[in-house]
């Protein structure tokens, strides 16, 4: 009994001495950042803002803040709506996206009715993410959903998720915003943690992190359905060097987030720089059902990433909606 008592107050001193946790001086925030709606959020800090993006299934908004905190209560401004039978419906998983200067807005959208339509497409912005969008078009023309583009040794790329026999991620050049260039395959939902409720492999967001020299891609995903608790955050890693058009070249692992902590089903991530730019961090969302959900009642959810001395990244499981974490370096 005395044991377990002392185990427990050891516990407690270390959870409140978690550099986690905000202390006094330092501003925090507490989760979530998004009650409703919050469901496959993206983050990216420009110029004195945080801009922030999630599904509505009606429009896509750009809303942004100063400080993470302040994201509960951000300006926001509609920028994409449309009547269009092809597009008008199921609008997902908004992100922008900066090429050569200029922001794009990438989102996922399709028919009234069915989800068996859904097809990515794009939107020139300006030079400041907050201007207007002007809708460009569809960048492909099969199922791809939860488009995001990232820049491998200098040369950009989409990777969505994509239908190959069963829901993967695939990957093409990004030849111009939006054009691509041969589609291949580079991973599918195999192991026993990918295929519950159904095999799906989603969301992918790509991050890079270098340690001596040695610069590493990773790209994490989210695996199962989101109709489960079993919905989490797998992990591919490229090597540098390694070609990322073949599914050979990422090394698969995870999951790397699960349900934790009252915060079911965590999953569509997107990565985001600290203010100052020092420190890497993760925005994704959960449900308090604890059969998971795929609908608005999902919330929006911040935390950070650590780096392991390998030069991995670490995302932690889901922290309890109680805690009160430091807020991103360099906030004002
Ligand atoms: C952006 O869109 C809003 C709403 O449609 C409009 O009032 C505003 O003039 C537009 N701004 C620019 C710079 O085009
Ligand atoms: C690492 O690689 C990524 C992707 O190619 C690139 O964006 C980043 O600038 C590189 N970082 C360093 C420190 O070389
Ligand atoms: C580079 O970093 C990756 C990811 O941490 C690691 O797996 C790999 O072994 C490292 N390569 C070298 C040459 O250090």
């Amino acid at each position: 009994m005395f044991r377990l008592s002392l185990f427990f107050l050891l516990c407690a001193l270390l959870v409140a001495s978690s550099p986690l946790d905000s202390s006094a001086g330092a501003a925090g925030f507490t989760n979530p950042i998004r009650k409703v709606d919050g469901s496959d959020p993206f983050i990216v800090w420009h110029d004195g803002y945080y801009y922030f993006l999630s599904t509505t299934w009606t429009d896509a908004r750009v809303s942004r803040a100063t400080t993470i905190e302040g994201l509960k209560n951000p300006e926001t401004k509609v920028v994409y709506k449309s009547t269009s039978r092809d597009r008008c419906c199921n609008v997902w998983a908004p992100e922008i996206h900066s090429i050569d200067g200029q922001w794009y807005l990438y989102l996922t959208a399709g028919r009234d009715g069915t989800t068996d339509l859904q097809r990515t497409y794009v939107l020139r912005g300006g030079t400041s993410p907050w201007d207007n969008y002007t809708f460009l078009g569809r960048v492909l023309n099969d199922w791809a959903i939860d488009s995001t583009v990232a820049t491998i040794a200098d040369k950009r790329y989409l990777i969505y998720s994509c239908m190959s026999v069963v829901q993967s991620l695939c990957i093409a050049p990004l030849l111009t915003p939006a054009t691509i260039g041969a589609v291949s395959v580079i991973s599918k939902p195999t192991l026993p943690w990918e295929t519950v409720g159904a095999a799906v492999n989603e969301g992918a967001a790509v991050i890079s992190h270098s340690v001596g020299g040695n610069n590493t891609t990773f790209l994490t995903y989210s695996a199962s359905y989101c109709w489960t608790s079993s919905y989490s955050l797998g992990l591919l890693t490229l090597a540098e060097g390694a070609d990322p058009l073949q599914m050979r070249s990422w090394k698969k692992s995870g999951p790397v987030m699960r349900t934790a902590n009252g915060n079911y089903a965590p999953g569509h991530n997107g990565f985001f720089k600290s203010p100052d730019g020092t420190q890497d961090w993760n925005v994704f969302h959960a449900t308090s059902n604890r059969e998971g959900t795929c609908d608005g009642n999902r919330y929006t959810m911040v935390s950070p990433v650590a780096w392991a001395a390998d030069g991995s990244p670490s995302l932690g499981n889901p922290l309890a909606l109680s805690r009160t974490l430091t807020s991103p370096s360099g906030e004002k």
